[in-house]
């Protein structure tokens, strides 16, 4: 192949006279420092045309899968022999990855490969819970190994890159998105992303079963107004660098490849064209030495924010704020010549762009075999693999949290007849949610198939009830009926997939339709019944609560969603998910969050003059960290090394737990810290560690935790990020509301 050999006499002649640079960039990310690699960039980089460097900046669209001729228009294949594309996204498939990569790397005149992007979120075919869910599992070991076999599955069907994963952190329940992230909390967020990113790109992005992965969308895309997707953000300097960013740096720092900016403006500047996030903090405070690209024409949507008259102008923001890739913008390819020859970019700039670009393509081994992920035979072994339908149960089971059990459950496997009703308990497509790549419905199983597989020889009498969103009730006398006449009732409530996602944020987070009504009917007859429920939004069920014995919080549970509800409510698995985001009673305390500060005047029950509202109570339904178990834990021994430490000591913390019920489990041991007197107002709690601990039945395990000045450090009054000298608080326990607590002093 042509380029091959253009590079290997390129690298030869520039490697006789290389002085050995240095690294290139000390850089806290792990890219840019293989020598070998930038040499060989530096030798394409010379070849190219001007022309062919902005191309490598320009993404286009495919329309999915086709196994068909490559069927997408003909102005792009022309785009694409013209070297005017650097990449693609929604080309999926081994074959038809293969079609498209050919005219790059056959029919143009240097043949770099394209790299082929994708939204593998939660999977490829193989769907395993929404993020928010597998987030509630606290295992980062699982969290790691449902991001790998997405990678395993999405590599063998042609896919180089994932546009996952998704680390904007939520405190808004109304969010559409919140489905597709790990929660409200900047510590835990930042733990998820960078399993997430270590899931994805392996080891080695030279592997040709990993994928780069991209942390997105940078920056505070979660912190949207309301709640409405896309919706303005305006947030303090502080609120950004303590919240939104720590999870994007913790990304850089390992290792990911890619960043996507985010589609909203910040304090008045929309990222894409944020110079000072951008190039400032992600590329030269960070030494983040991938590329970023920026969202699905948010280059084009300067113009609709209003900062900039023409693409000429947006595309000199995003240039200058350092956007590497215009995603199905048509606006770099389309003006950053004239921006050029004008002297507004330089080539340098350019050029910069462009090494970013290539030095992933050479780490992924395009250069070397550009069709080393088209191999339809791994596409055909990998894909719906049955291994990885068995981690997905695994991880699915991992991710429900037990939010009431009134000793409901679990269930008898010799029940003899068990009623299974609700709009999503005979449901495929809706439970695997959005963002949800190339998975099928057909591919996933129920909850009632979940169900008669569990427990084939009871009676199961299924209705539906009614459905997800309308109003009709002509379903509640069957649902009715078939409770009445069986000797335990599950009811499968939520809501559809297309209910949370991008550009689905909602006003109320009530169950929609008549799914209460049908909830409460049922109820009236008092049968020990389970309420399961399938939703992306947390949602406001202090109704359900009161009345309902027992509530399984299931998400949007993936392909082997069924089987897992399943296997917990028949005790096969004890459940030990805890919620990453608050669950409100109303939304009119919306924003709340357990990260909140104490204010001057903190809520007293009978004072009048306190921080509360007069119609609700200030505390959530279901707090952050908040799960049950079939057993219980009790803990004991809280105990910390010292009562005072200094800048360079450690504290140890310990803890006991006793798992004093009778059933095996796991507890996620919580720690959070308080500062009580900081140069600035600080949090009345924030988590800073966490533990999985599997515990036997009567059994007692010692848990410990150190903790450093590092911990203890925030963005002080001048923004230094820094500890103060003065008293904390340490809390321990199984969620950020039932806590014990010592206190401490910082010297
Ligand atoms: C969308 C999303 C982004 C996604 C991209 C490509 O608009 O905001 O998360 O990766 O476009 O599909």
């Amino acid at each position: 192949m042509k380029l091959k050999i253009i590079a290997a006499i390129l690298l030869f002649a520039s490697w006789s006279c290389v002085n050995k640079k240095t690294a290139i960039v000390e850089s806290s990310s792990k890219l840019g420092n293989d020598l070998v690699i930038e040499q060989k960039v530096d030798s394409v980089l010379k070849l190219m045309t001007i022309d062919e460097k902005i191309g490598q900046l320009n993404q286009l669209t495919g329309n999915g899968e086709v196994t068909g001729p490559v069927s997408f228009a003909n102005e792009y294949q022309e785009a694409i022999r013209r070297g005017e594309v650097g990449s693609m996204l929604n080309v999926n498939g081994a074959s038809y990855t293969y079609k498209v990569q050919k005219i790059a790397v056959e029919e143009s005149r240097l043949g770099i490969p394209l790299i082929f992007g994708y939204d593998v979120i939660h999977g490829y075919k193989t769907i395993f819970p929404i993020p928010l869910g597998d987030a509630a599992s606290w295992d980062l070991e699982s969290i790691e190994k449902s991001a790998r076999i997405a990678a395993i599955e999405a590599s063998a069907a042609g896919q180089h890159w994932t546009f996952a994963p998704m680390v904007d952190i939520a405190r808004d329940p109304r969010w559409g998105r919140v489905m597709e992230g790990a929660g409200e909390d900047p510590y835990y967020g930042s733990q998820v992303a960078i399993a997430r990113v270590k899931g994805f790109q392996g080891n080695s992005l030279a592997d040709p079963n990993t994928i780069v992965a991209c942390a997105k969308h940078f920056v505070a895309y979660g912190a949207a107004m309301g709640g409405r997707d896309y919706n303005t953000v305006d947030i303090s300097d502080r609120t950004l660098h303590e919240v939104y960013l720590p999870p994007f740096k913790a990304a850089v720092d390992a290792g990911v490849g890619t960043f996507m900016s985010s589609f909203n403006e910040l304090n008045g500047i929309p990222v894409t064209g944020n110079k000072g996030m951008v190039k400032e903090i992600l590329k030269e405070k960070w030494h983040f030495n991938g590329f970023i690209v920026s969202d699905w024409g948010s280059i084009r949507e300067m113009l609709v924010h209003g900062i900039a008259t023409n693409e000429y102008e947006s595309a000199e923001l995003a240039m200058n704020a350092g956007i590497d890739m215009d995603m199905e913008g048509h606006i770099y390819i389309n003006q950053l010549k004239k921006l050029l020859a004008d002297g507004k970019i330089t080539e340098k700039q350019i050029d910069d762009a462009v090494r970013r670009i290539l030095r992933i393509k050479f780490m992924l081994g395009l250069f070397d075999d550009p069709y080393r992920y088209c191999d339809t035979a791994r596409e055909k072994e990998l894909l719906l693999n049955p291994r990885h339908l068995e981690i997905a149960r695994e991880v699915s089971r991992k991710s429900m949290v037990l939010l009431k059990n009134n000793n409901v459950l679990p269930f008898s496997k010799n029940v003899k007849s068990i009623a299974v009703i609700g709009p999503l308990a005979d449901n495929q497509d809706d439970i695997i949610g959005t963002w949800s790549a190339r998975g099928e419905g057909k591919d996933a199983i129920s909850v009632l198939t979940g169900i008669k597989q569990k427990v084939p020889t009871a009676r199961i009498n299924y209705a539906k009830g009614c459905e997800i969103t309308d109003e009709s009730k002509v379903g509640f006398a069957k649902a009715i009926a078939a409770a009445k006449n069986a000797d335990v009732v599950l009811v499968v409530v939520g809501e559809a997939a297309m209910m949370s996602g991008e550009a689905l944020s909602r006003a109320f987070l009530d169950l929609p339709g008549v799914q209460k009504d049908l909830v409460l009917e049922i109820n009236k007859l008092n049968k020990p019944m389970v309420v399961v429920l399938m939703n992306g939004h947390p949602l406001t069920i202090e109704w359900m609560d009161k009345s309902v014995p027992a509530i399984l919080e299931a998400w949007l549970p993936g392909t082997m969603g069924g089987p897992a509800v399943a296997d917990i409510l028949f005790g096969d698995y004890n459940p030990s998910g805890k919620l990453p985001i608050t669950f409100p009673r109303n939304v009119g305390q919306i924003p709340l969050f357990y990260y909140h500060k104490n204010t001057g005047r903190p809520r007293v029950e009978a004072e009048r003059y306190t921080s509360k509202y007069i119609d609700s109570p200030n505390t959530p339904l279901y707090p952050f960290g908040y799960g049950l178990s079939y057993t219980t834990f009790e803990y004991s021994n809280f105990n910390i090394s010292a009562n005072e430490i200094g800048m360079k000591d450690t504290l140890k913390v310990w803890v006991d737990i006793t798992n004093t019920g009778k059933y095996d489990g796991e507890e996620v041991v919580q720690l959070y810290i308080r500062d009580l007197d900081g140069s600035v107002t600080r949090p009345v709690k924030e988590l800073k560690a966490f533990k999985k601990v599997f515990i036997k039945s009567g059994e007692k395990v010692k848990t410990e935790f150190t903790l450093t000045a590092n911990d203890l450090a925030f963005y002080t009054r001048t923004m230094e990020f820094k500890a103060e000298p003065g008293d904390f608080k340490v809390f321990v326990g199984g969620n950020s509301h039932d806590l014990q607590e010592l206190s401490f002093r910082l010297k």
